[in-house]
Protein backbone atom coordinates (compact mmCIF):
# COMPACT_ATOMS: atom_id res chain seq x y z
CA UNK A 1 0.00 0.00 0.00
CA UNK A 2 1.88 3.04 -1.27
CA UNK A 3 -0.06 6.28 -1.10
CA UNK A 4 0.70 8.72 -4.22
CA UNK A 5 -2.54 10.14 -5.02
CA UNK A 6 -5.19 11.31 -2.13
CA UNK A 7 -8.92 12.25 -2.62
CA UNK A 8 -10.74 14.52 -0.23
CA UNK A 9 -14.56 14.22 0.19
CA UNK A 10 -15.91 17.50 1.36
CA UNK A 11 -14.43 21.21 0.66
CA UNK A 12 -15.58 23.08 3.80
CA UNK A 13 -13.54 23.90 6.37
CA UNK A 14 -11.52 20.60 7.31
CA UNK A 15 -12.21 18.99 3.96
CA UNK A 16 -10.00 22.28 2.29
CA UNK A 17 -7.65 22.02 4.60
CA UNK A 18 -6.45 18.38 4.35
CA UNK A 19 -6.84 18.99 0.67
CA UNK A 20 -4.57 22.03 0.93
CA UNK A 21 -1.62 20.30 3.07
CA UNK A 22 -1.80 16.84 0.81
CA UNK A 23 -1.35 19.27 -2.11
CA UNK A 24 1.46 21.38 -0.45
CA UNK A 25 3.44 18.26 0.41
CA UNK A 26 3.29 17.52 -3.05
CA UNK A 27 0.62 14.99 -3.27
CA UNK A 28 -1.72 14.65 -6.34
CA UNK A 29 -5.41 15.43 -4.67
CA UNK A 30 -8.49 15.37 -5.62
CA UNK A 31 -11.41 17.09 -3.48
CA UNK A 32 -14.83 16.65 -4.15
CA UNK A 33 -18.00 18.38 -3.38
CA UNK A 34 -21.22 17.80 -3.94
CA UNK A 35 -21.83 20.92 -5.87
CA UNK A 36 -19.89 23.66 -8.21
CA UNK A 37 -20.78 26.58 -5.99
CA UNK A 38 -19.49 24.85 -2.48
CA UNK A 39 -16.55 23.03 -4.50
CA UNK A 40 -15.81 26.84 -5.28
CA UNK A 41 -15.86 28.40 -2.02
CA UNK A 42 -13.57 25.56 -0.75
CA UNK A 43 -10.69 26.26 -2.81
CA UNK A 44 -11.35 29.85 -2.59
CA UNK A 45 -10.73 29.46 1.08
CA UNK A 46 -7.35 27.03 0.22
CA UNK A 47 -6.51 30.09 -2.30
CA UNK A 48 -6.75 32.81 0.03
CA UNK A 49 -4.77 30.41 3.04
CA UNK A 50 -2.43 30.43 0.79
CA UNK A 51 -2.04 33.91 -0.35
CA UNK A 52 -2.13 34.73 3.55
CA UNK A 53 0.94 32.68 3.78
CA UNK A 54 2.72 34.03 0.73
CA UNK A 55 1.68 37.34 1.91
CA UNK A 56 3.58 36.41 5.46
CA UNK A 57 6.46 35.34 3.83
CA UNK A 58 5.84 31.78 4.97
CA UNK A 59 5.91 29.93 1.64
CA UNK A 60 6.99 31.32 -1.41
CA UNK A 61 4.82 32.55 -4.35
CA UNK A 62 6.06 29.33 -6.98
CA UNK A 63 4.75 26.68 -3.75
CA UNK A 64 1.61 28.24 -3.78
CA UNK A 65 1.56 27.87 -7.55
CA UNK A 66 2.48 24.05 -7.12
CA UNK A 67 0.30 23.66 -4.58
CA UNK A 68 -2.61 24.82 -6.74
CA UNK A 69 -1.17 22.88 -9.66
CA UNK A 70 -1.31 19.67 -7.35
CA UNK A 71 -4.89 20.44 -6.55
CA UNK A 72 -8.09 19.34 -9.00
CA UNK A 73 -11.58 19.92 -7.68
CA UNK A 74 -14.25 17.60 -8.79
CA UNK A 75 -18.65 17.20 -8.19
CA UNK A 76 -17.86 13.69 -9.21
CA UNK A 77 -17.51 10.36 -6.86
CA UNK A 78 -15.95 8.70 -9.61
CA UNK A 79 -12.91 11.15 -10.36
CA UNK A 80 -11.62 9.70 -6.63
CA UNK A 81 -11.13 6.00 -8.91
CA UNK A 82 -7.54 6.30 -9.28
CA UNK A 83 -7.11 7.08 -5.43
CA UNK A 84 -4.53 5.27 -3.18
CA UNK A 85 -6.09 7.42 0.38
CA UNK A 86 -9.76 9.09 0.37
CA UNK A 87 -10.92 10.96 3.22
CA UNK A 88 -14.12 12.09 4.08
CA UNK A 89 -14.68 15.05 5.97
CA UNK A 90 -18.15 15.43 4.95
CA UNK A 91 -21.25 16.27 7.49
CA UNK A 92 -21.27 14.25 10.81
CA UNK A 93 -24.42 12.15 9.78
CA UNK A 94 -23.81 8.25 9.48
CA UNK A 95 -26.73 8.01 7.43
CA UNK A 96 -24.29 10.05 4.84
CA UNK A 97 -21.06 7.93 5.91
CA UNK A 98 -22.73 5.05 4.60
CA UNK A 99 -23.66 6.53 1.19
CA UNK A 100 -20.42 7.37 1.00
CA UNK A 101 -18.58 4.53 1.64
CA UNK A 102 -20.64 2.64 0.03
CA UNK A 103 -19.98 4.11 -3.32
CA UNK A 104 -16.62 4.36 -2.61
CA UNK A 105 -16.07 1.11 -2.29
CA UNK A 106 -17.34 -0.11 -5.82
CA UNK A 107 -16.11 2.86 -7.59
CA UNK A 108 -12.01 2.92 -5.75
CA UNK A 109 -9.33 -0.42 -6.32
CA UNK A 110 -9.64 -2.98 -3.89
CA UNK A 111 -6.23 -1.61 -2.02
CA UNK A 112 -7.46 2.19 -1.40
CA UNK A 113 -7.45 3.34 1.81
CA UNK A 114 -10.76 4.59 3.41
CA UNK A 115 -10.48 7.57 6.50
CA UNK A 116 -12.73 9.14 8.07
CA UNK A 117 -12.11 12.41 9.70
CA UNK A 118 -15.11 11.83 11.86
CA UNK A 119 -14.58 13.74 15.76
CA UNK A 120 -16.93 11.49 17.56
CA UNK A 121 -18.81 8.90 15.00
CA UNK A 122 -17.53 5.08 15.16
CA UNK A 123 -14.76 4.27 12.98
CA UNK A 124 -16.07 0.40 13.42
CA UNK A 125 -19.55 1.21 12.34
CA UNK A 126 -18.17 2.98 9.12
CA UNK A 127 -16.10 -0.22 8.15
CA UNK A 128 -19.49 -2.34 8.09
CA UNK A 129 -20.33 -0.04 5.28
CA UNK A 130 -17.55 -1.96 3.20
CA UNK A 131 -16.88 -4.85 1.38
CA UNK A 132 -13.07 -5.79 3.28
CA UNK A 133 -13.68 -3.28 6.69
CA UNK A 134 -9.94 -3.91 7.11
CA UNK A 135 -9.66 -0.97 4.41
CA UNK A 136 -10.95 1.95 7.04
CA UNK A 137 -9.24 3.71 9.51
CA UNK A 138 -9.86 6.92 11.31
CA UNK A 139 -7.37 10.16 10.28
CA UNK A 140 -8.35 12.98 12.97
CA UNK A 141 -7.44 16.17 12.21
CA UNK A 142 -7.57 19.34 13.98
CA UNK A 143 -8.80 23.14 13.31
CA UNK A 144 -6.94 25.08 11.37
CA UNK A 145 -5.77 21.76 9.44
CA UNK A 146 -2.54 23.90 7.97
CA UNK A 147 -1.40 25.48 11.33
CA UNK A 148 -2.60 22.55 13.90
CA UNK A 149 0.96 19.70 14.02
CA UNK A 150 -1.48 16.28 14.90
CA UNK A 151 -3.47 13.97 13.34
CA UNK A 152 -5.34 10.80 15.44
CA UNK A 153 -5.21 7.30 13.71
CA UNK A 154 -7.81 5.57 14.78
CA UNK A 155 -7.35 1.52 14.40
CA UNK A 156 -10.46 -0.65 14.65
CA UNK A 157 -10.09 -4.30 16.03
CA UNK A 158 -10.45 -5.15 12.13
CA UNK A 159 -8.15 -2.48 10.61
CA UNK A 160 -5.22 -3.90 8.27
CA UNK A 161 -1.99 -2.82 9.63
CA UNK A 162 -0.89 -1.80 6.36
CA UNK A 163 -3.71 0.18 5.88
CA UNK A 164 -2.44 2.18 9.17
CA UNK A 165 1.52 1.84 8.21
CA UNK A 166 0.54 3.61 4.92
CA UNK A 167 -1.73 6.05 6.59
CA UNK A 168 0.85 6.99 9.60
CA UNK A 169 3.55 7.48 6.59
CA UNK A 170 1.64 9.80 5.06
CA UNK A 171 0.76 11.89 7.65
CA UNK A 172 4.27 12.03 8.61
CA UNK A 173 5.17 13.18 4.63
CA UNK A 174 2.69 15.81 4.91
CA UNK A 175 4.13 17.16 8.20
CA UNK A 176 1.94 15.87 10.72
CA UNK A 177 2.30 14.40 14.09
CA UNK A 178 0.48 11.10 15.11
CA UNK A 179 -0.79 9.90 17.88
CA UNK A 180 -2.31 6.29 17.37
CA UNK A 181 -5.67 5.52 19.21
CA UNK A 182 -8.13 3.12 19.38
CA UNK A 183 -12.19 3.63 18.15
CA UNK A 184 -13.36 4.60 21.26
CA UNK A 185 -16.03 8.06 21.06
CA UNK A 186 -14.00 11.41 20.75
CA UNK A 187 -10.43 9.06 20.60
CA UNK A 188 -7.83 11.02 22.59
CA UNK A 189 -7.97 14.65 22.12
CA UNK A 190 -11.92 15.32 22.31
CA UNK A 191 -12.01 13.05 25.42
CA UNK A 192 -10.42 15.38 27.14
CA UNK A 193 -10.64 18.99 25.53
CA UNK A 194 -14.59 18.55 25.09
CA UNK A 195 -15.36 18.05 29.12
CA UNK A 196 -12.76 20.98 29.53
CA UNK A 197 -14.82 23.17 27.20
CA UNK A 198 -18.13 22.23 28.63
CA UNK A 199 -16.92 22.84 32.22
CA UNK A 200 -16.68 25.76 31.51
CA UNK A 201 -19.89 26.97 29.63
CA UNK A 202 -20.81 25.42 33.01
CA UNK A 203 -18.46 28.34 34.86
CA UNK A 204 -20.40 30.81 32.41
CA UNK A 205 -23.67 29.99 33.03
CA UNK A 206 -23.32 29.09 36.82
CA UNK A 207 -21.51 32.73 36.87
CA UNK A 208 -18.45 32.11 38.58
CA UNK A 209 -16.55 34.79 36.29
CA UNK A 210 -17.36 36.68 32.98
CA UNK A 211 -16.20 35.39 29.71
CA UNK A 212 -13.46 37.07 29.53
CA UNK A 213 -12.31 36.55 32.76
CA UNK A 214 -12.50 32.84 32.15
CA UNK A 215 -10.90 32.91 28.59
CA UNK A 216 -8.10 34.94 30.38
CA UNK A 217 -7.67 32.26 33.06
CA UNK A 218 -7.00 29.45 30.76
CA UNK A 219 -4.84 31.52 28.36
CA UNK A 220 -2.81 33.29 30.66
CA UNK A 221 -2.74 30.80 33.56
CA UNK A 222 -2.15 27.71 31.53
CA UNK A 223 -0.55 29.10 29.00
CA UNK A 224 -3.43 27.48 26.47
CA UNK A 225 -3.33 29.72 22.92
CA UNK A 226 -7.61 30.37 22.86
CA UNK A 227 -9.66 30.45 26.55
CA UNK A 228 -12.58 27.35 25.71
CA UNK A 229 -15.20 30.36 25.37
CA UNK A 230 -13.33 31.81 22.37
CA UNK A 231 -12.79 27.93 21.28
CA UNK A 232 -15.98 26.45 21.69
CA UNK A 233 -16.95 29.66 19.36
CA UNK A 234 -14.02 28.61 17.11
CA UNK A 235 -15.24 24.75 16.64
CA UNK A 236 -18.87 25.73 16.87
CA UNK A 237 -21.03 25.61 19.31
CA UNK A 238 -23.12 23.16 17.31
CA UNK A 239 -20.31 20.88 16.46
CA UNK A 240 -19.50 20.90 19.89
CA UNK A 241 -22.80 20.48 21.68
CA UNK A 242 -23.21 17.24 18.71
CA UNK A 243 -19.46 15.74 19.57
CA UNK A 244 -20.71 16.59 24.00
CA UNK A 245 -24.54 14.72 22.70
CA UNK A 246 -22.64 11.51 20.64
CA UNK A 247 -19.80 11.46 23.89
CA UNK A 248 -23.21 11.50 26.79
CA UNK A 249 -24.80 8.82 24.60
CA UNK A 250 -21.67 6.60 24.65
CA UNK A 251 -20.50 7.20 28.50
CA UNK A 252 -23.40 8.19 30.29
CA UNK A 253 -20.99 10.21 32.01
CA UNK A 254 -22.03 13.97 33.36
CA UNK A 255 -18.99 15.34 32.38
CA UNK A 256 -19.97 14.50 28.61
CA UNK A 257 -23.39 16.32 28.79
CA UNK A 258 -24.26 19.72 26.82
CA UNK A 259 -25.17 22.00 29.41
CA UNK A 260 -28.27 24.10 28.98
CA UNK A 261 -26.86 27.54 27.58
CA UNK A 262 -25.31 25.19 24.94
CA UNK A 263 -28.36 23.61 23.72
CA UNK A 264 -30.24 27.16 24.06
CA UNK A 265 -27.25 29.22 22.01
CA UNK A 266 -27.40 26.43 19.58
CA UNK A 267 -31.04 26.51 19.40
CA UNK A 268 -31.02 30.15 18.90
CA UNK A 269 -27.95 29.98 15.59
CA UNK A 270 -25.48 31.11 17.69
CA UNK A 271 -23.12 28.67 16.40
CA UNK A 272 -19.89 30.37 16.87
CA UNK A 273 -17.80 32.02 13.86
CA UNK A 274 -19.63 30.57 11.43
CA UNK A 275 -22.48 31.99 12.28
CA UNK A 276 -20.97 35.60 13.01
CA UNK A 277 -21.93 35.03 16.91
CA UNK A 278 -21.67 32.67 19.70
CA UNK A 279 -19.91 33.78 23.62
CA UNK A 280 -18.04 36.44 20.97
CA UNK A 281 -19.24 38.17 18.34
CA UNK A 282 -17.12 37.45 15.39
CA UNK A 283 -18.25 40.28 12.93
CA UNK A 284 -15.12 42.33 14.25
CA UNK A 285 -11.25 41.22 14.43
CA UNK A 286 -10.37 40.48 16.83
CA UNK A 287 -14.08 38.96 17.80
CA UNK A 288 -14.98 41.15 20.89
N1 LIG B 1 0.04 30.53 5.97
C1 LIG B 1 1.12 30.12 6.65
N2 LIG B 1 1.29 30.34 7.97
C2 LIG B 1 0.33 31.02 8.60
C3 LIG B 1 -0.82 31.50 7.96
C4 LIG B 1 -0.94 31.24 6.57
N3 LIG B 1 -2.00 31.65 5.87
N4 LIG B 1 -1.62 32.13 8.87
C5 LIG B 1 -0.98 32.07 10.04
N5 LIG B 1 0.19 31.41 9.88
C6 LIG B 1 1.20 31.15 10.91
C7 LIG B 1 1.61 32.47 11.54
O1 LIG B 1 2.61 33.10 10.78
C8 LIG B 1 2.11 32.01 12.88
O2 LIG B 1 3.40 31.42 12.72
P1 LIG B 1 4.55 31.63 13.85
O3 LIG B 1 4.03 30.91 15.06
O4 LIG B 1 5.73 30.98 13.22
O5 LIG B 1 4.65 33.10 14.03
C9 LIG B 1 1.14 30.88 13.23
O6 LIG B 1 0.63 30.40 11.97
C10 LIG B 1 -0.03 31.36 14.10
O7 LIG B 1 -0.75 32.33 13.36
P2 LIG B 1 -1.29 33.72 13.96
O8 LIG B 1 -0.19 34.39 14.71
O9 LIG B 1 -1.93 34.48 12.87
O10 LIG B 1 -2.46 33.30 14.89
P3 LIG B 1 -2.44 32.94 16.42
O11 LIG B 1 -1.10 33.01 17.01
O12 LIG B 1 -3.54 33.73 16.98
O13 LIG B 1 -2.86 31.39 16.38
C11 LIG B 1 -4.28 29.54 16.18
C12 LIG B 1 -4.03 30.97 15.77
C13 LIG B 1 -3.24 28.61 15.56
C14 LIG B 1 -5.66 29.15 15.68
C15 LIG B 1 -4.18 29.45 17.74
O14 LIG B 1 -5.02 30.39 18.34
C16 LIG B 1 -4.53 28.09 18.27
O15 LIG B 1 -3.73 27.17 18.23
N6 LIG B 1 -5.77 27.96 18.81
C17 LIG B 1 -6.26 26.69 19.32
C18 LIG B 1 -6.84 25.90 18.17
C19 LIG B 1 -7.29 24.54 18.61
O16 LIG B 1 -7.28 24.16 19.77
N7 LIG B 1 -7.74 23.76 17.62
C20 LIG B 1 -8.27 22.44 17.86
C21 LIG B 1 -9.74 22.55 17.93
S1 LIG B 1 -10.46 20.98 18.26
C22 LIG B 1 -10.61 20.29 16.75
O17 LIG B 1 -10.32 20.83 15.74
C23 LIG B 1 -11.08 18.90 16.69
C24 LIG B 1 -12.46 18.58 16.98
O18 LIG B 1 -12.82 17.45 16.71
C25 LIG B 1 -13.40 19.49 17.62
Amino acid sequence: MTIQKVGVVGCGLMGSGIAQVSAQAGFATVVREVSKELLERGLGSIRKFLQGGVDKGKLAPADMEKTLANLRGTTELADLAACDLVIEAVTENIGLKRELLTTLDSVCGPEAIFASNTSSLSITEMSTFVKSPGRVIGLHFFNPVPLMKLVEVVGTVRSDPRALAAAKEWCTAIGKTVVSCGDSTGFVVNRLLVPYMLDAVRAYEQGLASRDDIDNAMKLGCGYPMGPLLLTDYVGLDTTCSIADIMFAEFKEPRFAAPPLLKRMVLAGLHGRKSGKGFYDWSTNPPS
